[in-house]
């Protein structure tokens, strides 16, 4: 374990699989109190079997991002037991995958809640803890938005998506300006994840298997492979890795960045 992220309290929201987990586990073996919140009730299995695997411990707080009072009491959560939060990591995401002319305004509005009211709500009600923590560090506190390649780019069947992804991603030079402006330490950056091994991609692509878009979701999945130069999907921890780059003094001059990880799918 290293200890560049010792003393430090980070909160990854949708921290119970996929990248946020993975983010979770590294924030951590770089010695950061972690916390992981979710939607998945506290007592449920999958949250003990997440915890187990963030090695220094965690701490779970049962999160709906989409909800303002659950951002409230989260926040109050974390000061009552810890007093600082100095990464936030806004990584809970859905997809909502679907062709435009089909898409109830009810689905295309729950993308944009959970994808970026989410991240809103998240720094409105960090922004406390974070400016104080981050007065004590190089660069300050550190915001971590979790956007996509399709926050540049689009996809077949993904308008809301890409929508949401690509608002989120000004929305992070947005808080990156403003806290710069105003002096607040607090800096902000955006991750761009490629096509990730995750339940969110299954699930997303057995979905549009079941429209009759491909027969296997496998299909699929060659075939964002091999549009994408390295012609592999990426593992969590790949995106994980330039999260906790994000999150650590070592990146304290990077403020409103986009740190791509797409195993070069932009660079065509
Ligand atoms: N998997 C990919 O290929 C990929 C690519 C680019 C970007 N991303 C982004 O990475 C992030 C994580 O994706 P993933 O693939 O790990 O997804 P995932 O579905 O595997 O995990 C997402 C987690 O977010 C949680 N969540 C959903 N709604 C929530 C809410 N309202 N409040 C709190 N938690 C909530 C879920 O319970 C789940 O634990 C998302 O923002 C996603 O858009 C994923």
């Amino acid at each position: 374990m290293s200890e560049e992220l010792s003393g430090r309290v980070a909160l990854v929201t949708g921290g119970v699989r996929g990248i946020g987990l993975a983010a979770a586990q590294k924030l951590a073996a770089k010695g950061a109190k972690v916390w992981i919140g979710d939607l998945t009730p506290e007592t449920d299995d999958a949250v003990a079997a997440a915890l187990e695997t963030i090695d220094g411990g965690a701490a779970y707080v049962h999160l709906d991002v989409t909800e303002e009072q659950s951002w409230i009491d989260a926040m109050a959560r974390i000061e009552a037991d810890d007093g600082r939060l100095d990464v936030l990591v806004n990584n809970a995401g859905i997809d909502g995958t679907g062709r435009i002319q089909d898409m109830s305004l009810e689905l295309w509005r729950k993308v944009q809640a959970v994808n970026n009211d989410g991240a809103f709500l998240g720094v409105k009600h960090g922004f406390k803890l974070l400016e104080k923590s981050g007065k004590d560090r190089k660069g300050g506190s550190s915001v971590i938005n979790v956007s996509s390649v399709m926050g540049f780019v689009a996809f077949p069947e993904s308008a809301a998506y890409c929508a949401s992804k690509g608002a989120i991603r000004l929305f992070t030079k947005a808080c990156a300006v403003e806290f710069a402006a105003y002096g607040v330490p607090i800096r902000a950056n955006s991750v761009h994840p490629g096509f990730v091994q995750t339940p969110l991609l299954d699930e997303g692509f057995q979905r549009m298997v079941t429209r009759g878009v491909a027969e296997k979701a496998q299909d699929l999945k060659d075939q964002v492979a091999a549009s994408t130069p390295v012609n592999r999907l990426a593992e969590p921890d790949e995106i994980a890795a330039a999260v906790a780059f994000l999150a650590t003094e070592e990146a304290s001059y990077m403020t409103g960045s986009e740190v791509v990880v797409d195993g070069g799918y932009l660079a065509r």
